[in-house]
């Protein structure tokens, strides 16, 4: 989608993936400690920042997907989150993250941008469920999913082959009305979205 969308949280901005990205994303892709967690990129080399400006241009341009680029309050980009394969008929999308700067782990930033995310999907793209998928050792996601609301949906056991050993991948979902009914009993969630109605929703294009 290639909508001119801006969310503000109070940890982070959420805005469209620019070129000036590439070389962050190149930087990240490139680190196994990063990539570990990725089903999209484990076992794959960096892109070339090349490769990466076309599939930034690629990816801006998909009806069925939508991607942001993560900065801090400060401008500091520190990573990406998406909704992938949007099915406009059964209104479900997937959802996806990571913060590439590791200086920026496990201090709720990965968690505040995906709030405003499902806020967005929910809300604007008015979906009925959204889901994901993360390899079972990636015990800081599954506490940050959870933390969203997110269920247990499954696992496909043994989906997932990294250094030597096979590994399961969990399957979670979180469905439209949940979603809303946490923010009503959860005062941080509620806090968090009062200031996502704030973001400027400008959509140029
Ligand atoms: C997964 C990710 C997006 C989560 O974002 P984040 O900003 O790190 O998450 P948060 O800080 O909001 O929440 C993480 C939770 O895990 C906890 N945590 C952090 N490190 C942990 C660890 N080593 N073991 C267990 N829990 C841990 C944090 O304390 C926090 O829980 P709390 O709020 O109850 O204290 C981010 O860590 C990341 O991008 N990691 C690398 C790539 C990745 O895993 N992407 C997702 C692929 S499915």
């Amino acid at each position: 989608m290639s909508k001119k969308i801006i969310l503000k949280g109070k940890l982070v901005t959420l805005r469209p993936m620019s070129l000036k990205d590439a070389p962050n994303f190149c930087r990240w892709l490139g680190d196994p400690e990063m990539t570990q967690f990725l089903l999209r990129w484990y076992n794959r080399p960096a892109p070339s920042i090349g490769e990466e400006k076309s599939w930034i241009n690629k990816s801006n341009r998909e009806k069925n997907e939508i991607n942001f680029s993560i900065d801090t309050a400060e401008g500091l980009h520190i990573g990406t989150l998406s909704l992938k394969n949007i099915d406009p008929e059964n209104k479900n999308a997937e959802y996806g993250i990571f913060i590439g700067d590791k200086r920026y782990w496990g201090q709720g930033y990965g968690t505040e941008a995906g709030r405003l995310l499902l806020d967005y999907g929910f809300r604007k793209l008015r979906l009925k469920m959204i889901y994901l998928r993360y390899i079972a050792f990636n015990v800081r996601g599954e506490r940050s999913y959870k933390k969203l609301g997110f269920k247990y949906a499954g696992r496909y056991r043994q989906g997932m082959y990294l250094r030597g050993a096979y590994h399961d991948q969990i399957m979670m979902d979180l469905l439209r009305e949940e979603h809303f009914k946490s923010q009503k009993s959860n005062p941080a969630y509620r806090q968090a979205n009062l200031k996502s109605q704030r973001y400027s929703s400008k959509v140029k294009a």
